[in-house]
């Protein structure tokens, strides 16, 4: 059996992950791929309830907690969703991932990049996407697109210098991994944006 390809999708709030994240699934679909589409935090029953933890405005906590609570709904993901359905062929559409702890936390919140390493190799080992789309826009765009569909959560509720510095944040993280890393421009109406992914996915299954 071959392995399936492992993509994810990342960006500030309001950039058009979810949206993106549905199309890209039925695309593949269409191509005949079995896809599992899935988001963190979450994914599992437990990372749900992690993901309440950490979206809830009135729950307060350490910079360091919510890295960790990041990391160890991802423990559950990779083990009970994601390393199961590679295995078996699958191709894992995920709803953010690991770059957004680097994007978040480290740049948002100033955890140190390295101690997001050590938990990154703790957790995840040898894994890595095989892609990542990234998109990228100015933050008052994403906050303004957000907060036409809902309410915001604990992250949303940020500040701008906050989304600036997350925004930054995935830049780096595009700058050291140019070749897993694909920056997207979000701030195009959203068929552009599918001319450009119809084409991305068109590479990805030849
Ligand atoms: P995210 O998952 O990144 O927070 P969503 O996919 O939920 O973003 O999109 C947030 C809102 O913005 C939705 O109402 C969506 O329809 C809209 N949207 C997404 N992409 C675009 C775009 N390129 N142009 C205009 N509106 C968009
Ligand atoms: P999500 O629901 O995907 O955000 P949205 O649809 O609004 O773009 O993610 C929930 C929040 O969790 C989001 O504000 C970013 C945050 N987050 C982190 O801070 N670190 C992480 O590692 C992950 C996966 C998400």
């Amino acid at each position: 059996m071959t392995r399936g390809k492992f993509i994810t999708l990342e960006g500030i709030d309001g950039a058009g992950k979810s949206t993106h994240c549905a199309w890209l699934a039925a695309v593949l679909r269409e191509r005949k791929h079995d896809v599992c589409m899935t988001r963190e935090p979450g994914g599992t029953e437990l990372g749900e309830k992690l993901r309440q933890i950490l979206l809830d405005r009135s729950q307060a906590m350490h910079l360091d907690t919510e890295a960790l609570l990041m990391f160890a709904a991802r423990r559950e993901h990779i083990d009970k969703v994601i390393a199961p359905a590679l295995a078996r062929g699958s191709w894992v559409i995920c709803d953010r991932f690991t770059d957004a702890t680097f994007a978040y936390q480290g740049g948002g919140r100033g955890v140190d990049s390295r101690r997001l390493e050590i938990l990154e190799q703790w957790v995840q080992g040898g894994l890595q996407p095989d892609l990542t789309l990234l998109f990228d826009l100015p933050p008052e765009v994403g906050r303004r697109r957000a907060s036409k569909i809902r309410h915001p959560d604990r992250f949303e509720q940020e500040h701008e210098a906050f989304f600036q510095r997350v925004r930054q944040g995935y830049l780096q993280r595009a700058l050291e991994a140019q070749a897993r890393i694909r920056v997207i421009d979000a701030s195009r109406d959203i068929e552009q944006i599918q001319q450009e992914l119809a084409m991305i996915a068109q590479e990805l299954c030849r």
